[in-house]
């Protein structure tokens, strides 16, 4: 196990890190035996991997491209795991929409018997990495990392919240036919966010017209988002985000991983990631 994970930031429960003041173990616990409704739609991620773009997606299919409630992402599209957030689920009228960072093993057992909808995004692990060595800085319930290299040996490691990226997305995909899921990724949004909108209301089940779709598709660009105070996380409180150290929407691109990795750490990761994930039937995109 890895030898920081049980540091003053985590507290180590069932082979995952949660964090301390955010999340509380037995909470957590119950999850397990939630009832899932077919209404239910629950976004996962590792973090850094589009978690606030999905939120914002799924707010703005549900009010058919409509921006003018003024409740947060966050209150819309909740964490599950955060404290008092699971009572809070349990009560809540259909439909519930959260997210989570959670491992499958965490997660409601309903699931596997197709209950519920969930919609897992991925991105590439180099950027994944980058994201969340930024995130760190301004995160004041993680660890400030030393430099970018330590960092990089702790994401490596799965010493973070999240723990193995690797673990993360080969566990969840290999539960797939169990499960009522769309696999989606960072870079298929980047890439065609229009397209990747429509395949997403149709997995819900959902019929917008072509202009409630472009609304969507309007209000969830990075430039707009960065604009719009419901899904800029700026007005959480500097206890949680210091705000002088980074922002959420930091730079929304792929291949940023250049700008940090150098020539011996890409190779680490090329070799960590052929070992890891040689079997894994999906591929990423790097760069454009
Ligand atoms: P960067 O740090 O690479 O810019 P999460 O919400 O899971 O914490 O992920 C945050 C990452 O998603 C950040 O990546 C952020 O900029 C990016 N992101 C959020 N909204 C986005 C959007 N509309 N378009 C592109 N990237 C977006």
């Amino acid at each position: 196990p890895p030898a920081e994970a049980e540091d003053h930031y985590f507290v180590s429960h069932k082979g995952f890190n949660l964090i301390r003041g955010t999340h509380d173990p037995s909470e957590v616990d119950g999850i397990r035996d939630y009832e899932v409704r077919d209404s239910d739609v629950f976004v996962v991620t590792y973090p850094k991997s589009g978690t606030i773009w999905m939120q914002q997606i799924l707010r703005l299919i549900e009010a058919k491209g409509d921006i003018t409630s003024e409740e947060l992402n966050f209150d819309q599209v909740p964490w599950i795991e955060l404290i008092g957030k699971g009572k809070e689920f349990v009560a809540a009228p259909s439909p519930r929409l959260r997210v989570t960072h959670l491992p499958y093993h965490l997660m409601p057992r309903a699931l596997s018997q197709k209950k519920g909808k969930v919609i897992y995004v991925a991105r590439n692990p180099k950027d994944v990495l980058v994201s969340y060595f930024h995130f760190h800085k301004f995160a004041t319930m993680l660890e400030t990392p030393k430099d970018f290299n330590h960092f990089f040996e702790k994401f490596i490691r799965g010493d973070v919240y999240g723990n193995s990226w690797f673990e993360h997305m080969k566990t969840w995909y290999a539960h797939t036919d169990d499960m009522q899921i769309l696999f989606i990724t960072y870079e298929e949004l980047i890439q065609d966010l229009r397209a990747s909108v429509e395949r997403i209301t149709s997995f819900l089940g959902k019929n917008l017209t072509d202009a409630q779709l472009a609304d969507v598709v309007k209000h969830s660009t990075f430039k707009n988002m960065r604009l719009i105070p419901q899904a800029n996380y700026e007005m959480v409180s500097d206890d949680l985000l210091n705000h002088h150290n980074g922002t959420f929407m930091r730079k929304g691109t792929i291949g940023d991983w250049k700008n940090h990795f150098t020539i011996a750490q890409n190779e680490i990761f090329d070799q960590v990631f052929q070992k890891e994930m040689k079997d894994f039937p999906v591929s990423f995109v790097w760069d454009i």
